[in-house]
């Protein structure tokens, strides 16, 4: 038997059976610099019950992990909190080689499966809120609809008081320390803050309503356990907290600075806009996306209190690293951040309209006339550079004051 691969206790009876990722760097247009990892888990009550399953190249770790436990043919119940196949990708297979007697999610769940696998297996769904007794282990099952697919749900153990949360409270970190109090505060903050701003944000409203739901659900959690990342078992209440920060999406004095440039002048325009910025103390982070990740963009944005892009024109329209950028951070709906566009341009310099029209799309406050400079920025011009950066500076402090 491959015995490389063991079970991480996390209580007496409940195991972490997932797999460690540390080559993977693109999960959907997010660049996962640090890896990931699936995390499924094993209830080792009399009937042995499996809490999601993984990616499925990584199957045999999972089964090797579940063997050094039991062997995995006594699994009689598979839970499925989320028909995304890093979740369930694996389910046919041990569907067709484990014959559980169960395989349990909610209704949508039931349905994302079956359209994902067009396959005969009964799917037994539960209800929001319904409880289950599996042998001696009970369960209650709860919706978290758009947390952050239709299907989502998690799951809660009573007894461990273990919450199954799925992608809610997860980051994408490979590593072999199980548990988040193992590990720097600033590394779990830096990839809990990204994989929100990249997953979760889009959702912020759906958060803060499960938020204010979670004290009236009747469980008490003592470890949290999210399908990627390290298990929480300590200071829940300021994860739970840093959530309802991030949700509220109240900006801070940050300003973050996009920009992408041809012949480097729009580049110059950047760092002028920057300098403004810094020098009336705000914090402003550059990033030219020559040497920036459209991810890394959105978690900057978190905490920012503006937003600032740049762009040449290019055969009269954005520049595409730009425009991939812009459209990225679309999709996940910042709120409250004021914006500015600026950019060269050599004859007809569409692309600061273009951005504008996109802010205006996104519901963000337009902090100022979007400035264009044809060709090369002269020292006149970088002045007004400048000037926009700090005008912007001093709306973001009105805005705070
Ligand atoms: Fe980690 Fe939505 O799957």
């Amino acid at each position: 038997m491959n015995t490389s691969f063991q079970a991480i206790p996390l209580t007496d009876r409940v195991y972490w059976v997932g797999a460690i990722d540390w080559a993977v760097r693109n999960f959907h247009g997010y660049q996962t610099s640090r890896g990931t990892t699936y995390n499924a888990f094993l209830i080792m009550g009399d009937e042995p019950i499996l809490v999601d399953t993984v990616k499925p190249p990584f199957l045999d770790e999972m089964l090797t992990r579940i063997s050094s436990v039991v062997e995995p043919q006594r699994i009689r119940t598979l839970i499925s909190n989320h028909a995304e196949m890093d979740h369930s990708g694996g389910l046919s297979l041990l569907m067709a080689t484990l014959q559980p007697q169960r395989l349990i999610a909610s209704a949508q769940g039931k349905k994302a499966l079956q359209q994902h696998f067009h396959w005969p297996h009964p799917v037994e769904t539960v209800a929001d809120g319904q409880r289950l007794t599996l042998g001696n282990s009970a369960l209650t099952f709860f919706e978290t609809r758009m947390l952050h697919w239709p299907d989502s749900m998690i799951t809660f153990l009573e007894g461990d008081d273990v919450l199954f949360s799925n992608d809610i409270f997860g980051m994408h970190l490979a590593s072999f320390e199980r548990f988040a109090d193992q590990l720097p505060a600033n590394l779990l903050r830096e990839e809990a803050a990204k994989y929100f701003a990249n997953i979760i944000l889009l959702y912020a409203p759906v958060v803060e309503k499960l938020l204010a739901r979670l004290p009236t659900l009747g469980v008490t959690p003592r470890l949290i356990a999210p399908d990627h990342g390290p298990v929480w078992r300590q200071d829940l209440g300021s994860l739970v907290a840093q959530y309802a920060m991030w949700s509220s999406q109240k900006p801070t004095q940050k300003a973050v600075l996009v920009y992408d440039t041809m012949w480097h002048s729009t580049e110059k325009m950047a760092r002028a806009i920057g300098d403004g910025l810094g020098s009336a103390g705000l914090a402003v982070k550059m990033l030219p996306l020559g040497a920036s990740h459209r991810s890394d963009v959105a978690s900057e944005l978190l905490e920012a209190g503006a937003l600032l892009v740049g762009s040449p024109t290019l055969n009269n329209q954005i520049f595409p690293t730009v425009a991939d950028t812009l459209t990225y951070l679309k999709g996940l709906k910042p709120r409250n951040r004021l914006a500015a566009a600026f950019g060269s341009y050599g004859w007809s310099g569409e692309a600061v309209g273009h951005i504008e029209g996109t802010f205006q799309e996104m519901k963000l406050e337009l902090a100022a006339e979007g400035l264009r400079i044809p060709y090369v920025p002269d020292g006149a011009a970088l002045l007004r550079c400048r000037q926009l950066g700090l005008s912007i500076a001093g709306k973001i402090k009105e805005r705070l004051a």
